[in-house]
């Protein structure tokens, strides 16, 4: 990892990403991330916070012990009861890796910690050295470090770098710096720390005033050489620096910055809609490198001038992303070995028993619509994940729905439990959607709240699949649900079941 021209990507979607309201996850969801996330190439996974909860300190011990080739992070305050349990569950990875912080700047210490600056650097080296005790890879964060007295700020890192941090993190954790302010603290650091040349530096920053992106590539030019990104800028408030527009920025930009990094960049497009899908976070269409519009031309010179040079207008290339450009289409005349190719194509790598499952959806699909295209068998392949993860307890088996204008409208459910048995329950009410969520609610019994729920084209068309987004609230948490249907009251009966199973299996039963 010490290669100065590679930039080594540290992602923490898991971590950072998960602390945005409403991104719980489940740990199956955590581990199939982290087993896209070792494809796509990153260098570092943040895991989790393992001292939290229960069921991040399960998250991090299971990638810690599956995922290889890839170092693992576990998160810790500064305190001895979370460096334990950072070590408790990484202590099965390959390439573990401690990342302990405390918060710096006077207003934590003051109103967070209440503790002075002394106090606050002696607990940073004590703990550095309880983490080092478990392994030689740790790294320590000075929390607000961008509000933070500079000179107390280098008296501080110099210290912990003595008790053996081998990566020191800076975060801009509310989103403060402006990238020339931001550059000018790395500098400074570089500059004052006597022994900064001991330890890898990066940064982490959140993108409150959206320049997380900036930020984190003024720090690159500064010599910087981890940054600290999530998939989609998924984090805490406004988010973090986005994985996908930092390496492209880096890899666009090679002519500036002269780095290379670990990222197979044709994962991102893949990695981006597995986050989206498992969080329920939406990619806003204009967001750069995996939004939906991020290379379509809509102005008639823009498309004449890319027909003629795809550079004309396109600063990167649409296949160096792995987005799926094919105008290929397949119809209920395709076979087995041509949806199997085109699901390949799409980076779907499928065991025979998936793929016969696939099979099925897609003819069913096809009966239905005359050509389906790749989103839409994205659409049917995000589906059967959520119906074939370990975290579905209740399987929704059948649904039908009467109403009209003059009708109440009435909903008949069956669900499968977990022992195969079936559950047939019926109720009325407002509209189609809420009797079946009535009818569903008579079985499961969990109380919540629905508090969002949209439905979203995948592609044009009177006929195509509706992608149902809802999101629940139990306990004040909340969770999200998906679920895809060329009817919109199916996919919507999915997408409840879909946000009461990961409740259950995040929360348990109430
Ligand atoms: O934003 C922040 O400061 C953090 C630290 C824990 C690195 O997330
Ligand atoms: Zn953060």
């Amino acid at each position: 990892m010490s290669d100065s021209n590679r930039l080594i990507i540290f992602d923490t979607t898991l971590r950072d990403g998960e602390q945005a309201a409403g991104a719980a996850m489940t740990v199956e969801e955590k581990l199939e991330i982290a087993q896209q996330l070792e494809k796509l190439g990153v260098d570092v996974i943040e895991a989790g916070f393992p001292y939290a909860s229960q069921g991040d300190l399960r998250a991090v011990t299971l990638i810690a012990e599956k995922v290889r080739g890839t170092c693992i992070a576990a998160l810790a305050r500064a305190n001895p009861k979370d460096i334990d349990a950072a070590w408790e569950a990484l202590k099965g990875a390959e390439e573990p890796r401690i990342h302990t912080f405390i918060g710096t700047s006077e207003i934590h210490r003051l109103h967070q910690l209440r503790k002075d600056r002394e106090e606050v650097m002696e607990l940073a080296c004590a703990m550095v050295r309880r983490a080092k005790g478990y392994c030689s890879n740790v790294e320590f964060s000075p929390m607000d470090a961008t509000r933070t007295e500079p000179e107390y700020l280098f008296q501080l890192l110099k210290a912990v770098i003595d008790q053996g941090a081998t990566t020191i993190n800076i975060p801009d954790t509310v989103g403060y710096a402006m990238p020339h302010t931001f550059a000018a603290l790395i500098k400074a650091i570089m500059e004052n720390v006597p022994n900064i040349h001991k330890a890898v530096v990066s940064v982490h920053c959140h993108n409150d005033l959206g320049l997380s992106t900036a930020n984190s590539l003024e720090a690159v030019s500064a010599g910087v050489r981890q940054v600290e990104c999530t998939i989609n800028g998924l984090g805490e408030r406004a988010g973090n620096a986005s994985l996908e527009e930092v390496v492209m920025g880096v890899h666009t930009r090679k002519d500036l910055f002269g780095l290379t990094t670990n990222i197979n960049t044709r994962e991102i497009y893949r990695t981006s809609r597995l986050v989206s899908d498992i969080t329920g976070f939406v990619v806003q269409p204009n967001k750069a490198v995996v939004g939906a519009n991020a290379f379509r031309h809509a102005s008639g010179i823009h498309q004449d001038a890319v027909l003629k040079e795809r550079t004309t207008f396109e600063i990167m290339d649409p296949v160096a992303i792995g987005w799926p450009g094919s105008a290929l289409v397949l119809g209920k005349l395709s076979g087995h070995a041509g949806l199997r190719k085109r699901l390949q194509d799409l980076g779907y790598n499928l065991e025979s028993e998936e793929m016969n499952k696939a099979f099925v959806a897609f003819k069913e699909l096809a009966d239905k619509k005359r050509e389906v295209t790749d989103k839409d068998l994205e659409a049917l392949m995000a589906d059967q994940r959520r119906t074939t993860g370990t975290t579905e307890t209740y399987r929704l088996d059948h649904v039908q729905v009467s109403c009209g204008d003059h009708d109440v409208p009435t909903a008949t459910v069956r669900l499968l439990t977990p022992e195969g048995q079936a559950i047939t329950d019926a109720a009325t009410g407002a509209g189609p959607v809420d009797a079946v969520y009535k009818a569903i609610n008579r079985i499961v019994q969990v109380p919540n709240t629905l508090t969002e729920f949209s439905v979203r084209p995948v592609t044009e068309g009177i006929d195509a699949i509706g992608e149902v987004t809802i999101r629940i609230d139990s306990r004040g948490k909340s969770f999200v649900g998906r679920g895809a249907s060329t009817d919109i009251i199916v996919a919507g009966a999915k997408a409840y079941m879909n946000a009461l199973n990961r409740l259950l299996s995040i929360q348990g039963r109430p």
